[in-house]
């Protein structure tokens, strides 16, 4: 008995790293997989062999079911023909897992329009296609245990100096995810994040250069197996309770990201004087802001 058994799944990027992972356990718990990927460079500026099919032959070879795809996940059309090809070739469609992503990181005052423009294009515009498409499907088949699942980045979450335009894309995917959540529940969809940390050809460049993380090909903590297990729970049947939310995991850890609330408020009875509205955030504010740890001093 596989945990994933009669599921149909289309993971884009799943070419390679976490994507090709993800699409490999997937078949191996018994779903059928249309293996997304248009074989880019890094930085999505040429494409280069056939990654989805040696991934979805790979699956058929161990017994699995896959099919391969090959398109670039920023055309419209192109992925509208994707999710016809999940329902066509494996009868339905459960779930959408968009993992597919390039790097072109630069800092702002240095970033061109195209460097934004490309990024913002794969992660955001990319993840807005194929959730477009399966949500009519879904819409129209209301009821099924149907998932979406957002690779984003802790990039975004806590501001990577150098990509403005990585981390602004991944954000806006937690608003995708976020949005869908809300309004595709009625119809049997939950909709999750996931921050995942890897060493792939990504994080490569890291490679004895990160303060907080080894990364290194001989470091198995770092394999993109210990990804895989929150977005199977994900993908299955057994997580039909959580909904809008983000799992942070790698690195042999999997932790739940806290939904956003207010940590400190200020009120008026009536409208605010700017003087006194200055006055209660530079208090009440600062105090959460800077002196979050009793363990830090304040400054002096
Ligand atoms: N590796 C990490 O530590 C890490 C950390 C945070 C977030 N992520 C995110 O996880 C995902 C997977 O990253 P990875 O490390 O496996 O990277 P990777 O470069 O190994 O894989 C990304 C895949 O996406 C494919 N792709 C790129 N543009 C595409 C397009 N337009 N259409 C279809 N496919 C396309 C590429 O061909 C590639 O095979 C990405 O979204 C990445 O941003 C990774």
């Amino acid at each position: 008995m596989g945990k994933l058994d009669g599921r149909v799944a289309v993971v884009t990027g799943a070419g390679r790293g976490i994507g090709a992972e993800v699409a490999r356990t997937f078949a191996a718990e018994g779903a059928s997989v249309v293996v997304n990927d248009l074989g880019a460079s890094m930085d999505g500026s040429s494409t280069e062999g056939t990654p989805a099919e040696e991934v979805a032959e790979e699956i058929k070879r161990a017994g699995g079911k896959a099919i391969a795809n090959n398109c670039d996940v920023t055309d419209f059309e192109a992925t509208e023909q994707m999710i016809r090809q999940a329902v066509e070739t494996f009868g339905g469609l459960h779930i959408v897992v968009n993992v597919a992503g390039i790097i072109r990181d630069g800092m702002i005052f240095k970033m061109d329009e195209r460097q934004f423009d490309s990024v913002i294009a794969v992660h955001l515009k990319g993840s807005f296609n194929t959730t477009r498409h399966a949500s009519v499907y879904w819409r129209e088949n209301r009821g099924g245990e149907y998932r979406l699942i957002y690779f984003i980045s802790g990039s975004g979450l806590w501001g990577a100096p150098a990509q403005p335009n990585y981390a602004a894309a991944k954000m806006g995917m937690v608003g995708l995810s976020n949005s869908c959540a809300s309004a595709l529940a009625g119809y049997g969809v939950t909709s999750n994040c996931i921050a995942p940390v890897a060493y792939t050809r990504m994080t490569a460049s890291l490679e004895g250069k990160s303060t907080t993380m080894n990364y290194s090909p001989d470091n198995e903590k770092l394999s993109t197996k210990n990804v895989v297990p929150p977005v199977v729970w994900l993908a299955s049947e057994e997580s039909s309770w959580m909904n809008g939310r983000i799992i942070q995991c790698g690195n042999g850890r999997i932790g739940l990201f806290n939904s956003p609330a207010i940590e400190r408020e200020v009120t008026t009875p009536g409208v605010w004087d700017l003087d006194d509205a200055f006055e209660e955030m530079n208090t009440t504010f600062r105090d959460a802001v800077e002196y979050p740890n009793p363990f830090r001093k304040p400054r002096a």
